[in-house]
């Protein structure tokens, strides 16, 4: 039972924790945090890395079919960064008290998600540039939010992911656009492309706002800064002009203008999204069979790593 002693002693922690959070004071490893903060950031935080590694899959599949030597050292340069982001995020998240063995035993376990998104196919080239542009693009719109995340060692892996993120941005949008220079079957697999990840790009943003039973707590304490909805229009607006340019089409009927900036757009299909993220998309069984088999076969390599005299080489 709490006395009265530690009920004052834990009022005055919260009153501390909240005055920094008002003054944009990092909250860091060592301090007191209430015990909801450090339950919700190991919660984003490990799907967010789990995010960064799964997300390597749908990629990884089309670096042998890459169509010059150019475009196959960029899209292993990216696969590799996307890698490293797990790794930066991984470390930020074992801050929290949580092991690494344990993050990714609960990803084996199904109790941990990943974004919705990398649960589709990527049938052939055009995919790759959708990715880049669409998905590194609306990851860019959150995560360049999350740089003033609360929490310190969160903010300061979006930092450094940030940066390279928006060349993965870059190198999906130059895909898109020598496609749309090419032939007329090559502009075809360009707008299918975008007919098939502009919709799942959205979801990614999460539920609206009125929906989401996590902004509300997470935005009173900074883990997010701004919420599902404000940035899934941020991420509209920056984009549908982007397709425009290069002579692509936005699949959304209701999709409108409403000033020189902003649009408004039609209704997300939320039971699709429920079904993904509740193991039911596309390439779910797929994605998580993979990396258990790449976790268990690499056991080997994570082994060898650690022994004393490898270490000390
Ligand atoms: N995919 C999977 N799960 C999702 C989701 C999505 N697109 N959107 C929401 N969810 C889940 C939430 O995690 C939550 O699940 P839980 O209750 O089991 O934890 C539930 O749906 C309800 O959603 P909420 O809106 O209430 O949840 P949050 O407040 O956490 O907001 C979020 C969801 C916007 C995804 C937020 O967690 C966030 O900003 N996360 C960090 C960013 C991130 O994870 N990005 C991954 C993108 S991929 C990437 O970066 C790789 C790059 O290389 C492309």
């Amino acid at each position: 039972m709490t006395t009265k002693l530690e009920s004052a002693q834990t009022a005055e922690l919260l009153a501390d924790f909240e005055k920094k959070i008002n003054a944009e004071i990092k909250i860091e490893p060592s301090d007191w945090m209430p015990d909801a903060y450090r339950q919700h950031l190991i919660r984003q935080i490990s799907q967010h890395a789990h995010s960064e590694v799964i997300g390597m899959q749908p990629e990884a599949n089309w670096i042998t079919r890459a169509p010059s030597l150019r475009s196959k050292k960029i899209l292993l340069a990216k696969i590799q960064d996307e890698g490293g982001h797990g790794l930066y995020l991984y470390s930020a998240a074992e801050t929290l008290g949580v092991s690494r063995e344990q993050y990714i035993a609960w990803l084996h376990q199904g109790k941990a998600k990943y974004a919705s998104v990398f649960n589709y196919p990527t049938l052939n080239w055009a995919d790759i540039g959708a990715i880049g542009w669409l998905v590194d693009g609306a990851a860019i719109v959150n995560q360049v939010s999350l740089q003033r995340t609360s929490y310190g060692p969160y903010s300061r892996a979006m930092v450094r992911i940030c940066k390279e993120e928006s060349f993965h941005q870059r190198q999906g949008y130059e895909i898109m656009w020598r496609m749309m220079q090419g032939t007329n079957d090559q502009q075809r697999m360009a707008q299918d492309a975008i007919d098939r990840w502009w919709w799942p790009a959205l979801m990614m943003f999460g539920p609206h706002d009125s929906d989401s039973p996590r902004t509300s707590h997470a935005m009173l304490w900074k883990i997010k800064r701004e919420s599902n909805d404000v940035l899934r229009e941020k991420f509209i607006n920056k984009t549908v002009p982007q397709s425009e340019l290069i002579g692509l089409k936005v699949p959304d009927p209701n999709l409108k203008k409403i000033s020189d900036e902003t649009y408004t757009h039609g209704d997300i299909n939320w039971e699709e999204f429920r079904q993904v993220i509740n193991g039911n998309g596309p390439c779910n069984q797929e994605r998580l069979e993979h990396h258990i088999r790449a976790h268990r076969e690499g056991a080997w390599v994570r082994e060898a790593a650690l022994q004393s005299d490898f270490r000390n080489q």
